[in-house]
């Protein structure tokens, strides 16, 4: 089985991108993370990061079928990203939407995602372990096949 590690816009510049806002940790390091979570039950990761709205649509579409369940940090797209919300409502598995920072310590613009109502769950502002704890989440969500 394959998790979809989706992240969108500047999530590629982890590291170097506001390192006291976003850590240290790169999106190599959190790809590894995600892995290893998913790893206990025999699944894989592909890990798709892009800071367009439309491959992120696209990612979704086709991997639509053949994944389990997606992790997604959609970065300033939680604010107005409308089609990959609806992209995301077209995907029926399990999916955690995950961001790194308090976005409700932070200014109140980022005080609204349009995608989290369709989320199974949300986990905001405990950094890169952020998504261990979405990888778990999937695990727990998804039957032991
Ligand atoms: C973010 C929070 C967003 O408000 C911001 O635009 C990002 C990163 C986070 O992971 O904390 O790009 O999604």
């Amino acid at each position: 089985s394959v998790v979809l590690l989706l992240n969108g816009p500047n999530l590629g510049a982890l590291g170097y991108r506001e390192p006291e806002i976003y850590g240290t940790d790169t999106l190599a390091d959190i790809e590894k993370a995600v892995a290893e979570e998913v790893a206990v039950r025999g699944w894989e990761v592909v890990s798709i990061q892009r800071d367009g709205e439309g491959d992120l649509v696209g990612a979704i579409h086709q991997h639509r079928d053949s994944t389990v369940g997606a992790i997604v940090n959609p970065g300033a797209l939680m604010i107005a990203g409308w089609s990959l919300r609806d992209a995301l409502a077209s995907y029926s598995p399990p999916w955690i939407e995950v961001h790194l920072s308090n976005v409700w310590a932070r200014e109140s613009f980022r005080h609204e995602s349009v995608i989290a109502p369709l989320a199974s769950g949300v986990v905001i502002g405990l950094g890169a372990f952020g998504y261990r704890l979405a990888a778990q989440a999937l695990l727990h969500l998804c039957p032991e096949t």
